[in-house]
């Protein structure tokens, strides 16, 4: 199911697609943010142990719910690129389908080969109805200088934004 909206209703109906997208390997909800470089997704339909892909500012972001805390890592495993929105969310840690890797979903660090660089993370915050996840990634370089704004923008436009 993908669902995208700009509005109100829009993210209403985005909300019935969380539901309905729990343990989807394809973006499910794609709604622009309440506050600016961020966006707001309904975790009512998730129980412990649920993930959901979710399209943030062009990105799919991995939003998983841990004993009722939520976490988003980037939706794409290290290794050799697959997703991970089919994997399976084992405690803090979410299992590549394809090969096994895992990655611990708070920090993004595999803790299981054969994957062997870390996943982006998001921060989330959650009042238990609904989560704000970031755009940016937590530990995404701030650029400094000519060069390197150049080289941010170049990154942001090979994704599309
Ligand atoms: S693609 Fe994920 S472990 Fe190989």
């Amino acid at each position: 199911m993908s669902v995208s909206g700009d509005d109100t209703d829009d993210t209403a109906r985005a909300v019935a697609g969380v539901v309905d997208g729990v343990d989807s390997g394809e973006p499910v909800v794609s709604a622009k943010g309440r506050a600016a470089g961020s966006v707001c997704v309904s975790v009512e339909g998730m129980a412990a142990g649920d993930s959901l892909v979710v399209s943030v500012d062009g990105r799919e972001v991995l939003l998983c719910n841990v004993a009722g805390r939520f976490h988003a890592v980037a939706n794409l495993c290290t290794h050799a690129q697959i997703a991970l929105g089919r994997g399976r969310l084992l405690d803090y840690e979410i299992e590549c389908p394809r090969h096994g890797a895992r990655f611990d979903v708070r920090d993004g660090k595999p803790r299981r080969g054969p994957a062997r660089k870390a996943l982006a993370v998001f921060s989330v915050t959650s009042d238990g109805r609904t989560a704000e996840i970031s755009a940016a990634p937590v530990d995404e370089p701030v650029p400094v200088g000519r060069r390197a704004a150049a080289g941010a923008i170049s990154r942001l436009l090979r994704r599309g934004r």
